[in-house]
């Protein structure tokens, strides 16, 4: 399910067949009583070797290792991917070593999404790509250390980054995940229950300052706890739904708990709600109280009179998880909710859980406080 384990498992069935080949190289070698290396190329290394997929050229080993194989971070922060590459034995004079980053995004909403590349360096001089274009450097704090920093974190830069060392005609690669810290939360359209088309829950996450999670982030949320019976769309075009407690009224209680899918899922044809992805805030999400409380577009007005604007559904989310956002006490947001947070449940303010309240789509004419940011 997860395409890194898959990757990962993939690559060790290759490492434990190549001891296999190396072996039979060997034996071909040496049923002639070869000398111990022939080609400028070591046997004894390679037989030597761990599987981890180093190069050897004339007994010289490139490295290329990360010390974190993922990295999260929160939005418009600066993030470094380390990587980092050594010959074993040393090499002494400089050498023309090349070093590619390039970038497969997470958006898993299209198959044919390709590596892309992020950033070429050779030397001192570099070049870099696309949206990265003057927002990426490399650290070289130490010999060797092609560690990548991006500024600025948006939210499609999430995805599996690969740091390729280029030596002549070796090439060593290493891959770190980049994740944004966030939280999914369920999303309904204000028509009802099932009523988003794939592009349409897309446009109703974007409305809310979020995007359409991706698999392994619902996997979290569900990891942590997240518990929904409505199927929602995720960033794959498919369609899913988090049971912590299975009951019978979400898909019976034989089933064991986890995600489940629901089933037939054509992106134009079939309804669901959907399932977005809110990272922390730009600005501050605060409650806006007036003894007179405002009907929608008062509560509209009311924001911008304050200096901001007035809170959009996956900020709500995020201030909520990141900053511990507590109030028990209803307010407009931006898509005609009424809703708020709560960080400890206490007795009179919802469920025993803590989350955000949902009192659904009220008429508008009907009086509340307001959610602002600024
Ligand atoms: C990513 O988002 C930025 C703004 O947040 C935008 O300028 C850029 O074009 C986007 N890149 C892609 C690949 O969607
Ligand atoms: C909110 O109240 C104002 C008067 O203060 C009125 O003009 C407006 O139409 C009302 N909006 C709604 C949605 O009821």
């Amino acid at each position: 399910m997860n395409p890194l384990l898959i990757q990962c498992s993939t690559l060790r069935m290759l490492s434990s067949l190549r001891p296999l080949l190396v072996v039979w190289m060997y034996l071909l070698v040496s049923s002639h009583a070869a000398p111990r290396y022939n080609n400028g190329f070591f046997y004894h290394d390679i037989m030597n070797g761990d599987g981890n997929g180093e190069i050897y050229f004339n007994g010289v080993r490139l490295h290329v290792e990360s010390s974190q194989p993922s990295v999260s971070a929160a939005r418009g922060s600066d993030v470094t991917l380390p990587c980092h590459y050594r010959y074993e034995p040393e090499i002494n004079g400089p050498r023309r070593t090349r070093v590619k980053w390039s970038w497969l995004p997470t958006n898993g909403a299209s198959k044919t999404t390709r590596e892309t590349d992020v950033m070429v360096a050779m030397g001192n001089r570099h070049r870099s790509y696309g949206s990265f274009q003057g927002r990426v450097r490399l650290r070289r704090a130490a010999p060797g250390d092609m560690s990548l920093v991006i500024k600025e974190l948006h939210m499609n830069d999430t995805g599996r980054y690969r740091c390729e060392v280029i030596d002549g005609l070796e090439d060593e690669s290493v891959t770190v995940e980049l994740e944004l810290r966030g939280v999914v939360f369920p999303y309904n359209s204000q028509k009802g229950r099932y009523h988003f088309s794939f592009l349409g829950a897309q446009r109703a996450c974007e409305e809310q300052d979020s995007t359409l999670a991706t698999f392994d982030q619902l996997f979290a949320a569900w990891e942590e706890g997240l518990d929904w019976c409505n199927a929602g769309w995720l960033a794959d075009g498919t369609a899913q739904y988090p049971i912590t407690t299975p009951r019978e009224a979400c898909g019976g209680v034989d089933l064991a708990p986890g995600l489940r899918s629901s089933g037939q899922h054509h992106r134009h044809l079939h309804r669901f709600d959907a399932f977005c992805f809110s990272a922390a805030p730009k600005g501050t999400v605060y409650f806006l109280k007036r003894p007179q409380k405002f009907n929608f577009t008062e509560a509209v007005a009311a924001c911008v009179d304050d200096g901001g604007h007035i809170a959009k559904v996956g900020q709500l989310y995020a201030a909520w998880r990141f900053m511990g956002l507590d109030l028990c006490d209803a307010g407009w947001l931006a898509d005609g909710s009424v809703r708020y947070p709560i960080a400890k449940a206490r007795p009179n303010c919802g469920p025993s859980e803590p989350g955000v309240r949902h009192f659904g789509f009220p008429p508008q004419q009907q009086k509340y406080s307001v959610y602002c940011n600024r």
